[in-house]
């Protein structure tokens, strides 16, 4: 991958640098509110926040808007800590490893399942919001009354190979008795669902256990005692999380970076499968730890700690996540899946932005933004360690990279349609967008066209 900023005159570059750095912040903010909605406002009926919640609570379908980001002028580092801060970006993980492209190597010297196009299928999506009753509402763009289904109509198809079809029947089949989980953040949860939904065309799934908030839950293929979980860890690393059920936060998250979140790591070795994730959390401010004492922080003015900036805690996070893994003796096989894209125009998700395509994009079109990149290099560079330790250890780690197949997927995101009806009150409403998270069916479907080949087939 090239990175832009080698090409970059100083001058350029640190003007760049700046621009990226409050790019960062905002995106700090943003993402604070809208990660924590997106995976907790479930307007499923089981969906407890309700009851739980002492603080009165938006109903599920009309979450009020956040309160606007701070200002950034008053919580942004000063200019000398963003410069610091960059530096940061700059990190080892992040250049070394601009020009390797893994994924040869990672498929068994098959073809590239990641490069490809979308083509038109126009026997449409394999479930509907009629046929599958696990889809969040919030990305239930059928029901939510999205009123064009163009988007539905398209099939990943990878240039030099021949990528069959999800075969639910076949996959329940080989997958009898075995277990899978989706470990992650709302993103899996996301993909749990596509995978359930297409999997419910065979077979209902039955849920058979959820925690107590309702973000990590297990389902059973009874008849073919199958098991597929869903791991709540949006940053695989032990976290305390200050934040209302109105995604307010009251404080930064505590990340402990050399301590991993015991969420996953007690059931690890009960899984068979697993896809591994994570990503997006790591923009939030958060004060850092190693070795139980406080090392720095990301967007914590006033706190009298080092601003770090969030590779640093990404990079330490994720080698140690993945070193875990590399040295687990885990027989089964493990999916590392890299972040995923979004695409906002026009504004991120707390000021305005939107997505207004209808079609895939062309190739070339749409062009991955700065902190996608960042987070992608860093996973990959991550990756590629780890992958040559966990081969000495007979650990088999595999790379599912989605990026460019999601890239040209503008359209397959909610939008307004996150809300049930958003116009039906007032054509002219303002309402949140999301251009994060899919619409389910949508793209991600075809995730798992991909995860069959490689796990069944390949
Ligand atoms: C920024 O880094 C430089 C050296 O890289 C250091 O001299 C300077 O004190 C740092 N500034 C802050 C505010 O930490
Ligand atoms: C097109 O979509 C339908 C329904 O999802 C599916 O059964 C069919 O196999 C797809 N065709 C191809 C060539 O992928
Ligand atoms: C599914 O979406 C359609 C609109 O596309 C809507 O008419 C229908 O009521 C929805 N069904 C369910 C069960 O949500
Ligand atoms: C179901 O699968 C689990 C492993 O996931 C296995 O321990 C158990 O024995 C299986 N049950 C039956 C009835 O085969
Ligand atoms: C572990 O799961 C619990 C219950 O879902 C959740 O409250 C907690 O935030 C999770 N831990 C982390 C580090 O995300
Ligand atoms: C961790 O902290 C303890 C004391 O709090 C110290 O004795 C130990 O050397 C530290 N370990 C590392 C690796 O820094
Ligand atoms: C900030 O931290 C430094 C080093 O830990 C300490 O010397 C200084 O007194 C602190 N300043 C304030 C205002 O707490
Ligand atoms: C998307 O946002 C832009 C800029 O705010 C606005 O001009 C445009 O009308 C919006 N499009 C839709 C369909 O909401």
């Amino acid at each position: 991958m090239k990175l832009i900023w080698r090409l970059k005159s100083l001058n350029e570059y640190s003007s760049w640098i700046f621009k990226l750095a409050v790019a960062v912040l905002l995106l700090g903010f943003a993402c604070r509110l809208f990660f924590y909605q997106s995976s907790s406002f479930e307007p499923n009926i089981e969906t407890p926040f309700v009851e739980l919640s002492k603080e009165p609570v938006p109903s599920a379908e009309i979450p009020e808007p956040p309160p606007p980001p701070p200002p950034v002028t008053v919580d942004m580092p000063k200019p000398p800590a963003s410069v610091n801060t960059s530096e940061t970006f700059l990190s080892s993980g992040v250049q070394e490893h601009e020009d390797e492209t893994p994924q040869e190597e990672l498929n068994d010297g098959k073809c590239d399942l990641f490069t490809g196009d979308w083509i038109p299928n126009t026997s449409g999506p394999m479930y509907t919001n009629a046929t599958c009753s696990l889809i969040e509402g919030h990305q239930n763009c059928m029901r939510n009354g999205r009123p064009d289904s163009g988007y539905l109509l398209w099939r990943w198809n990878p240039r030099n190979c021949e990528l069959p079809p999800f075969d639910a029947q076949r996959f329940l089949e080989v997958m009898r008795n075995k277990r899978w989980a989706l470990i992650g953040d709302s993103i899996s949860r996301n993909h749990v669902q596509s995978l359930l939904c297409i999997l419910s065309t065979v077979e209902q799934a039955v849920e058979v256990y959820h925690d107590e908030e309702y973000k990590s839950k297990r389902w059973h293929f009874a008849s073919y005692n199958f098991t597929m979980s869903n791991i709540w860890s949006p940053f695989l690393v032990k976290a305390a999380i200050f934040e209302d059920n109105n995604g307010v936060s009251s404080s930064e998250v505590q990340l402990q970076l050399d301590k991993l979140d015991t969420n996953w790591t007690n059931l690890y070795q009960s899984f068979d499968y697993m896809i591994i994730s994570t990503g997006k959390w790591f923009l939030k401010a958060a004060i850092y730890h190693e070795n139980d004492t406080e090392v720095g922080c990301h967007i914590c003015p006033g706190k009298n700690l080092t601003e770090k900036g969030f590779v640093f805690a990404y990079e330490k996070a994720l080698r140690y996540a993945m070193n875990f893994i590399a040295t687990s003796k885990h027989r089964g096989l493990i999916f590392f899946r890299t972040s995923t894209p979004d695409h906002f125009e026009n504004g991120e998700w707390h000021n305005g932005g939107n997505c207004t395509k209808i079609t895939p994009a062309k190739e070339g079109e749409i062009e991955l933004k700065d902190l996608n990149k960042i987070l992608r290099s860093v996973e990959l560079a991550e990756f590629e360690k780890a992958s040559a330790k966990a081969a000495e250890n007979g650990v088999n780690l595999k790379l599912l990279d989605f990026t460019n197949l999601l890239l040209s997927r503008p359209d397959g995101h909610p939008g307004p349609y996150r809300q049930f009806h958003p116009f039906a009150q007032d054509k002219n409403a303002k309402v949140q967008n999301d251009c994060l998270h899919w619409c389910l069916p949508g793209p991600i479907d075809y995730w798992n066209d991909v995860i069959m080949e490689m796990a069944v087939n390949g």
